[in-house]
């Protein structure tokens, strides 16, 4: 199983435009994900028009705002074909609360554990990361392997970059595992000089871990209001077109990593 944390310090860049699209388009390909909603705004759940009952705050305490016992399947909520999630929320202040009186080393363990199906019935676990950098972030840092840094290409993006650097590299001191494996460009303006040239800087400075952009869509904007991914809302959209190129890269970088024990 992958474990992906697509994630930016800064806000609006397409984080959940991207965990959910990639999420739902890596589900319409037989991958088997669960996509885990970070964030208090609740923006996965909404982007998906589904409504679950409980979410990540009970998945992780095992128990409701009421106090009372909830099994993990019960926060788990099927959301398509092979996507289920674990809905954000407003409760999840107070799951950071609850993070907080937990001692470090629990704390870290707690949602690289519990999120780990016993059977091995998932191939990608994916996390939709809030704006900003809090105790959760950290967790979710602790919790997986591969980090997909959505980058706007607009120039306070790429200032926001180097300070989400700097918490990487200190998160990467806790968890060795942890790499930065995509910098995705997002909110391409092909109209615009300024565009062209920060995706070429981008180009240059992370050759290896650089996608294939993502264009401005406002087809992408619209998709969520009617609680539809992009594949759902306008197949022919160059939304998807761009999304379903990041799909094939995430699946062929699989493939050719599982193939590698082989060689030795
Ligand atoms: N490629 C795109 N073209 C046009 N609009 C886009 C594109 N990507 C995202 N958007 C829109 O930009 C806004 C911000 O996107 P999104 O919510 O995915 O960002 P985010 O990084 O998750 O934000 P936050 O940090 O607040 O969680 C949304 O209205 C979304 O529909
Ligand atoms: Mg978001």
């Amino acid at each position: 199983m992958r474990k992906i944390a697509v994630a930016m310090a800064k806000g609006g860049v397409g984080k959940t435009t991207t965990a959910v699209n990639l999420a739902h388009d890596l589900a319409m390909q037989g991958q088997r994900v669960l996509l885990v909603d970070c964030d208090t705004q609740d923006q996965v759940a909404k982007f998906l028009g589904v409504t679950p009952a409980y979410g990540l705050y009970e998945f992780i305490t095992g128990r409701n705002a009421k106090g009372e016992s909830i099994l993990k399947k019960q926060a788990i909520h099927p959301a398509r074909e092979n996507l289920w999630i674990l809905a954000g929320g407003i409760n999840l202040v107070e799951l950071k609360n609850w993070l907080g009186e937990q001692p470090r080393e629990r704390r870290h363990a707690l949602l690289s554990k519990s999120l780990v199906p016993k059977d091995n019935t998932l191939d990608f676990l994916i996390f939709d990361c809030a704006p900003g950098w809090d105790i959760l972030s950290v967790n979710i840092l602790m919790a997986v392997e591969e980090v997909l840094c959505p980058v706007a290409l607009q120039a306070p993006a790429i200032e926001g970059l180097k300070t989400f650097f700097s918490y990487l590299i200190s998160a990467q001191k806790l968890n060795g595992r942890l790499c930065l494996q995509y910098v995705l460009p997002t909110l391409f303006d092909t109209r615009t000089r300024q565009s062209a040239e920060l995706y070429r800087k981008l180009k240059r400075l992370f050759t290896k871990q650089i996608c294939h952009p993502i264009r401005y869509n406002v087809r992408l904007s619209e998709a969520p209001a009617g609680g539809r991914t992009i594949f759902e809302f306008d197949r022919r959209a160059s939304g998807a077109q761009d999304y379903h190129k990041l799909t094939r890269r995430l699946i062929d970088d699989g493939v050719r990593s599982q193939q590698v024990p082989r060689f030795f």
